[in-house]
Formats: C-alpha cells, structure tokens, sequence
C-alpha cells in the first residue's frame, strides 16, 4: 500500500455509526450533491463522469460516461436510473459494505445521477437475503428523506427525485440487467431479448440506465475531485479509471475488502492486502473476479512476444503480475468481473472446485435458452462421474464440448459465465482431470481444522 494513498469509497467505513446521516453528512456526505443540483448542469456531470473513465462494477467493465450518452428520450417518455445491487455472484461481497456502513453515498451519487441523465426516479434493487443491508438503506432513505434531500426539491432544485428499495427474491440470474427489469416489474426474473437495450426500453419500455452500487457510489468523489484527477489515482489510466473495492476470500490470512488503486497486481491483492496464503501454503490457482471469471494459474507465464500485444511489457511473467484491469484481464484470456477474487491453495482438487461451480450455475440457470439448462445438468452429470472415480478420459473432452457449445448461443451471458470457468479449470488443470478420470479414486478437497477456523473468523 502506497503512503499517500487516500481511501475514498471507504473512508467513512468503521466510523461509529457512519450509516446514519448526522455522521455521514459530519464527515463530509450530500456536500458534493448539494454543489452538484444547485451550481453545476447536467451535462457537466455527464462529462466528468466519462473523463473519469468509471468502467462500470457489477462485472462487465462498460464505461459508465459512455452508457449514460446512449439515453435518447423521446416526447413524453420518462428516464429511470436503476441500480444494481443483486450481488449473487458467488465470492463477490463489495456491494454490500457500501450498503452497511455508507448507505448516504449510495444516496449521494443516485441523486447526482439523477440529475445528471434527467431521472425522477430511482430503484434500488437488492437481493432478499441482504436483508439487513435492505433496512439500512431504508432507514438511510427515511433521513434523507426527511432532510429532503431525496424528494420534491433536493436542495431546493425543482429537479424532484424519488428512491425506492426493491426486494429480489434471492435468484442469480435476476443480477442480469434485464431480468432484474422484469423482476421489478413483477415478471418472470428471465433475461430479455437485446436490442433494444435498457437504455432505450428498460424499466416499464421507458428508458433506463441500469448501474451497479459501487458504480454509482463512485460518482460524488468524481464530481468532487474532478474526473480527470479522479481517473489519475489509477495505475490504468486513462482507459480504466480511479479506485475500486477489492474483495479477497479463500486460503488467505485476512479475507476482506479492501479498497485499491484500478491495477494493483494479483500477487499485491493476495500477499499485501489478503494477507498471504493462510497457513503459507503455496498458491494453486485464483478465481479473479467472482466465480464467472476463468481462473488464474500463478505458474503461467504471459504469452505476448509481440510488441503489439496489450501485454507485451509483461510478458514472460505471471499471469498474477498483470494489473487488474477491465481490458488487462480481457487479454489474458480472464475477465475482471467484480474484483473479488477466491484464493485456491494446493490442498484444492481443481476437478472439485469445478463441480461445486458448476452445481451452482446448474441450480440457477433460468432455463429459457436449451444449451444452458441442459448444459449446465449435463455439466455436473459428467463431472459428478469425475469426482465419484466412474469417470473416463472420453468425459474430460466432452467436458470441452458442452462448454464449447454454450457459448454465444443464448439469450445472455450466465452461459458464457458458466462455460467460461470451465474451460479455464479444464484447460489449465488438464492432468487433474485426466488423473480423476484415470484414478477411480474419489476426489475430496482437504481442510485441515486450522484452515476451517480461520474461515470462520475472517472479514469476509
Ligand atoms: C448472470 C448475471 C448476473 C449478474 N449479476 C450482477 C449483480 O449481481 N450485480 C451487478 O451489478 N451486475 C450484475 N450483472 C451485470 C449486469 O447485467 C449489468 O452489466 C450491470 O448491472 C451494469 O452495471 P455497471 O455498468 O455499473 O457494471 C450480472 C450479469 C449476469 C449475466
């Protein structure tokens, strides 16, 4: 951690009662908004935002300046700025600090936004079981409410913006923008059919911009600083901007999240802020960005001999030397995601972790689109025949198959987030899966006592 590094999405984190609004507005909150509606036009905002180069937090990276320019609205149609806060990925528990200890900051950027893309109003949509996350918002609301920050006139602008909280009912896949559209509207949580995207016709077909909590949380230091300086604290920048959340769980001492410059290393996120490896055990392999994301071998070397590769200055290193960035990642063969990465030591068997993967996607697919619900049972037929020792090397290619044909042949990317781990652990492990398939004897991960104690005393 660099010396002058100054936290900003979690400074207020561990204050006594930071979620309340007296201490938040004492250390700081609703200054910017205030500035923001009362001295600054929209498309001001808009145009700090994109300089800061903010690549959106809920996994797929999309500049957010970029997605906010696609609003086009037409006679009589109304804007709706949704957020994302369904945080089912599993590995993935950023959001939910946000929501726990700085609700009014949450608050802060919605209104800005709002102001900022033309919304009046603004959903909040969070997954059921964050419960306890849920009602501090709301009583985050209450306050600001009463304050009438969120309301007729925020700061006395006739600009009137309304929040509201919605419940999900705990499915993954209503994280995906426009299933958690028809999950709010009261439909079947099933993805929609794009084109049109959200921001042509989103929430009840008006348009509407959907942004992950962090995303938006991100927005009053942007308006604060400016998005230029803000961009800067990144060690990507210009094209992957400012400061994140880093999440860190597994085989690590201290499992948490921590908050970064965009780029620090893997090796960094694991050995400075996790902590190090639990038990100094070495390392086998890193899930980079919630569990959709293809896994990181530290005994790979980067590929990239020519000089015109994105990667080429880090060539012949390891993959967990390249900083995390959204288009880093992307040519390694990885994604991002939410920048919560699970930690794997060698105790691991690879062939297991895939399976508890895999049951999961299998569990939650929607079944709208055939190769991902029979993919996904198939998947973990194959590869409960792996790990229960009646597997055949015949499986592991058609471990490769089914996930081949998975991709890009649905309506939206859970499948890619299903086949891509796959075929990272298939690829990357190839004799793991081969040996099970050889071995007939079953596979179990082992957990000492100390590795499970320190699990349950972690941050995470
Ligand atoms: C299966 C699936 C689950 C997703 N879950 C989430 C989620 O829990 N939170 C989130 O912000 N984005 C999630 N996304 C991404 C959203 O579809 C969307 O890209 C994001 O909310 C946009 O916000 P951002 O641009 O600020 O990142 C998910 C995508 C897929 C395909």
């Amino acid at each position: 951690m660099s010396e002058d590094f100054k936290p900003l999405m979690s400074s207020r984190y561990g204050e006594k009662d930071s979620h309340t609004i007296a201490v938040a507005e004492k250390l700081g909150a609703y200054r910017v908004a205030r500035r923001a509606l009362t001295m600054m036009r929209p498309e001001q905002l808009k145009e700090e935002v994109k300089k800061a180069s903010l690549r959106g937090r809920g996994g797929a990276g999309f500049p957010a300046g970029i997605k906010w320019g696609f609003l086009n609205p037409g006679e009589g149609e109304q804007v709706y700025l949704v957020i994302n806060g369904d945080e089912s990925e599993p590995g993935t528990f950023k959001d939910r600090t946000i929501l726990n200890q700085d609700p009014h900051r949450l608050i802060e950027g919605i209104l800005i936004t709002c102001y900022a893309i033309g919304a009046h109003c603004c959903y909040v949509y969070i997954r059921g079981e964050l419960k306890h996350s849920i009602d501090i918002l709301d009583a985050a609301l209450a306050e600001a409410r009463q304050k009438g920050y969120v309301g007729e006139r925020p700061f006395g602008k006739p600009h009137e913006i309304q929040i509201y909280t919605h419940q999900g009912a705990g499915a993954y896949i209503c994280g995906e923008e426009t299933a958690l559209l028809n999950s709010l509207e009261g439909r079947r949580g099933e993805p929609r059919l794009k084109p049109p995207f959200p921001a042509i016709k989103g929430a009840f077909q008006q348009p509407t911009i959907v942004n992950n909590v962090e995303t938006i949380a991100s927005v009053p230091d942007i308006i604060e600083m400016g998005g230029e300086k803000w961009c800067n604290l990144s060690r990507l920048a210009p094209r992957d901007g400012g400061q994140r959340l880093y999440g860190i769980s597994g085989h690590v001492k201290r499992p948490g999240v921590y908050e970064a410059p965009v780029g620090i290393t893997m090796r960094e996120l694991i050995d400075v802020y996790g902590g190090g490896m639990l038990n100094d055990r070495p390392l086998k392999g890193v899930i980079p960005g919630g569990s959709s994301t293809p896994i990181l071998d530290p005994n790979r070397k980067v590929e990239a001999p020519d000089e015109e590769h994105p990667l080429h200055q880090w060539h012949g290193m390891s993959e967990i030397d390249v900083p995390m960035g959204v288009d880093t990642y992307r040519a390694l063969g990885t994604m991002l995601g939410t920048c919560c990465a699970i930690v794997m030591d060698d105790t691991v068997s690879m062939v297991e972790a895939c399976r508890n993967l895999m049951r999961f996607y299998k569990h939650e697919s929607c079944g709208q689109c055939t190769p991902c619900r029979e993919g996904g049972a198939w998947l973990v037929d194959v590869l409960n025949g792996l790990c229960e020792g009646r597997g055949t090397e015949e499986d592991v290619h058609m471990l490769v198959e089914i996930g081949n044909n998975m991709m890009g042949n649905t309506i939206c990317a859970f499948a890619e987030g299903t086949a891509m781990p796959l075929l990272g652990l298939v690829q990357k492990y190839r004799e793991e899966f081969v040996a099970a398939a050889q071995g007939g004897e079953p596979l179990i991960t082992r957990h000492d006592d100390s590795t499970r104690r320190q699990f349950q005393g972690g941050q995470a």
